[in-house]
């Protein structure tokens, strides 16, 4: 018998932790936003997943782009992902929203850097714009576990991706609004009233998330409280060129001013894991020997940052001209 050759657009092989999907539906959710829908090509259950996680899928040769996933997450049949064009952007969501159906894609195996905490008394769930895709899982997974939450989503007039949903799921406990002001109020009170040992979950634009984070400071939130998960870095990767010395070999890395010390580690055939290449997952942390860093991801805590002793390589990168690396 013939077997079917499975080739993925573009053109790679899937690696021994990622998946080989296929698209199995899309749909425009509203304005911009595209709904996707992936199969594994065998058509077996897909893994599990945490709420808040993403899948970090392959749209060009080195080229990937993390999107959170929203629909069930037990052994579901299908992953969903929902993307807004951004035609300023590397070109992953223009890539996304011209996908057929029956095209093969490579993808990670879900990861989350967001997930709920299961011990919270109350879950305040908190989604600005495209920022709604992780929140929807969170709140599936707080409905399936009978959580004490609710959700405020505010989103710009006709971009309201979900909004369905989440009045499926959600009910009453959704309170939908169309301006930064209104949300900054509404969240105000909610975290004033929010019983003792609640736990505030933020995601989208990065002055919204700033904006949330700062009230519960100063409504007395403890910042292991507050949990937030920007859909892309703040900063650029790119900068003054700078140099890595690994700490084993003793080589000397140079990282030239377009590149980020990712790149250049990837380049020398150095195997640095990563996902989402935007200072958002994780993934890539690398333990830092010697030298200034320039944080510039949206990852590691405040007191990770101060001590100096890890780096996300993807954006962050030598304050100085060099840094030297465990590696
Ligand atoms: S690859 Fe995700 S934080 Fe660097």
């Amino acid at each position: 018998m013939k077997s079917e050759t499975v080739v993925a657009s573009p053109a790679v092989v899937a690696g021994p932790n990622e998946l080989l999907l296929r698209v199995t539906g899309a749909r425009l959710l509203c304005e911009g936003i595209r709904e996707v829908t992936l199969a594994a090509v065998d058509g077996t259950a897909l893994p599990s997943f945490a709420p808040g996680s993403h899948l970090a899928i392959t749209w060009a040769v080195g080229e990937r782009n993390s999107y959170s996933l929203t629909g069930p997450m037990v052994e579901p049949r299908h992953y969903s992902i929902s993307v807004r064009r951004d035609d300023a952007g590397r070109g992953g969501s223009a890539w996304v929203h011209a996908m057929d159906i029956d095209d093969v894609v490579v993808a990670s195996r879900p990861r989350s850097a967001f997930a709920p905490v299961a011990t919270a008394r109350h879950h305040v769930l908190v989604a600005g714009g495209i920022g709604v895709t992780p929140i929807v899982s969170h709140v599936r997974a707080a409905v399936h576990w009978r959580r004490s939450f609710e959700v405020i989503y505010v989103h710009r007039p006709g971009a309201d991706a979900h909004v369905d949903d989440l009045h499926a799921l959600a009910g009453d406990r959704l309170t939908v609004l169309r301006s930064g002001s209104e949300l900054l109020a509404h969240t105000r009170s909610r975290l004033s009233d929010a019983p003792l040992g609640s736990h505030l979950y933020t995601c989208g634009p990065q002055g919204l998330i700033e904006a949330v984070t700062s009230a519960a400071v100063a409504a007395g939130w403890p910042p292991r409280r507050v949990h937030s998960e920007p859909f892309a870095s703040a900063a650029p990767a790119t900068g003054a060129p700078f140099a890595a010395r690994l700490g084993r070999s003793g080589a000397l890395v140079p990282v030239g001013a377009s590149t980020s010390l990712l790149e250049a580690l990837l380049a020398r055939g150095i195997a640095v894991p990563n996902l989402c290449r935007q200072g958002v997952c994780g993934e890539c942390k690398l333990t830092v020997r010697g030298g200034a860093i320039d944080h510039r991801d949206a990852y590691l805590t405040e007191d990770e940052r101060a001590a100096g002793e890890v780096m996300m390589p993807c954006v962050s990168r030598a304050a100085g001209d060099r840094v030297e690396l465990e590696l």
